[in-house]
């Protein structure tokens, strides 16, 4: 295991940090999910037996059950081998009552008397004015003085206007960014990364394989990829070009098998800062390119075609049929829009959007095209 030395905070991280989120569940008698305590406990131990200090679980993930099963891995000594970091949830945090006694329940489910690394879950700039206003910098003032929490930190997704907001406004000790080859421009993006060094904030990386895609990539990625090198998997390469980044201090890799747990300890092995060479980041920037070319239809998201007279979701529709052809996956949210009559077949060729529509494409027949991909 490779390890970053943090240089504000003093301490060395694990180059894989583990994601607790999607450790494996199982179905019980009656067909239920249900969490699967043995190899949840196999994969978090062996994971910190191969090198890895830094776990990352939240008090939502696993239904509120995450940080429980995480505790309970954690016993019999492992606790004090790792950085843990959990997260403040803020869907329902209305006052600092609240945080007090949420937090003091993730002691209690976590069977730890201190956090490591604590996070503000899931900020946004909007979510950020709010739990200012809560008195949310007061919070984790007082429990780092208190030596409850070492580090304060925060979680984020929203644009690059809104992070450089929020890491200016408090003196952060750490954030959590989604960050992969294929999103240096969405969220707060390279920018937002690059911003943290220069702040000396560390970045904790999430979706480093945008949740599994870059892991199971479309066949011309894959045989683009072969062609640089047969020895690096999809996962590697992904792995290898955020390693390569100084700004970052750990790549949170959420593994749901423990074959995917020992590949993972072999590839942060291998993968260090300054790892890539120019050719093989050329490598990375084509691949993102057939990723690019992949996309269906120039929407930008304007949405000044809306709103539609036939109801029309003409830009989710869209965003929707880029993003899954892109990366070859297929999921439920279009038939939602079918069940709400939202969907492209309500078209009726009125060419009402086409009047706004700064793009120029052919909204009716590209709307056709998309309605026969999801039929498929
Ligand atoms: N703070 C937040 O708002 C937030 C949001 C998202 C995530 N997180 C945290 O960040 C962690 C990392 O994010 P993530 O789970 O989305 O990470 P990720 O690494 O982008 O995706 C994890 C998925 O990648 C696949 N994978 C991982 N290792 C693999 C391997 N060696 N070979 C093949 N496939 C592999 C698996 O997909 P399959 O299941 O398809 O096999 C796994 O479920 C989460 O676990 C969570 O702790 C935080």
């Amino acid at each position: 295991m490779k390890y970053r030395h943090i240089e504000k905070l003093g301490i060395d991280i694990s180059a894989f940090g583990l994601g607790c989120m999607r450790l494996p569940m199982m179905k019980d008698e009656d067909g239920k999910d249900v969490v699967d305590e043995k190899k949840w406990v196999d994969i978090i131990r062996r994971c910190i037996d191969g090198g890895v200090n830094y776990l990352d679980t939240a008090y939502v993930y696993t239904g509120g059950l995450n940080e429980k099963y995480v505790g309970l891995a954690l016993r019999d000594g492992y606790r004090e081998k790792v950085y843990l970091a959990t997260k403040l949830p803020l869907w329902d945090c209305d006052s600092k009552e609240y945080m007090y006694k949420t937090f003091e329940e993730q002691l209690t489910r976590l069977e730890t008397d201190y956090i490591d690394f604590y996070l503000i879950h899931c900020l946004t700039g909007e979510k950020w004015k709010k739990m200012k206003e809560l008195g949310v910098c007061g919070f984790l003032d007082d429990l780092k003085a208190k030596g409850k929490i070492k580090y304060a930190c925060f979680s984020f997704h929203d644009n690059f206007d809104a992070f450089e907001t929020i890491i200016n406004e408090y003196p952060w000790d750490m954030c959590q960014l989604q960050f992969n080859y294929m999103d240096i421009e969405n969220q707060a993006g390279l920018r937002g990364v690059k911003l943290a060094g220069e702040k000396a904030v560390p970045v904790v990386v999430m979706e480093g394989l945008l949740g599994g895609k870059l892991a199971n990539v479309p066949s011309e990625v894959k045989e683009h990829f072969e062609r640089a090198n047969p020895d690096f998997s999809p996962v590697e390469w992904a792995f290898r070009w955020l390693c390569n980044f100084p700004q970052i201090a750990t790549v949170l890799s959420g593994v749901a098998t423990m074959e995917q747990a020992e590949d993972n300890l072999e590839i942060f092995d291998r993968c260090d800062i300054g790892i890539m060479s120019e050719s093989e980041l050329e490598v990375v920037a084509q691949a993102r390119e057939i990723y690019k070319k992949r996309i269906k239809v120039d929407c930008t998201g304007c949405e000044y075609c809306m709103p539609c007279p036939a109801g029309v979701e003409i830009p989710r529709i869209f965003a929707r049929w880029n993003y899954t052809y892109m990366y070859g996956i297929k999921d439920n949210s279009y038939k939602k829009l079918v069940d709400e009559n939202k969907d492209a077949s309500q078209c009726v060729s009125c060419r009402a959007c086409m009047d706004k529509c700064p793009q120029g494409f052919d909204i009716p027949e590209k709307l056709k095209e998309a309605h026969e991909y999801f039929k498929t």
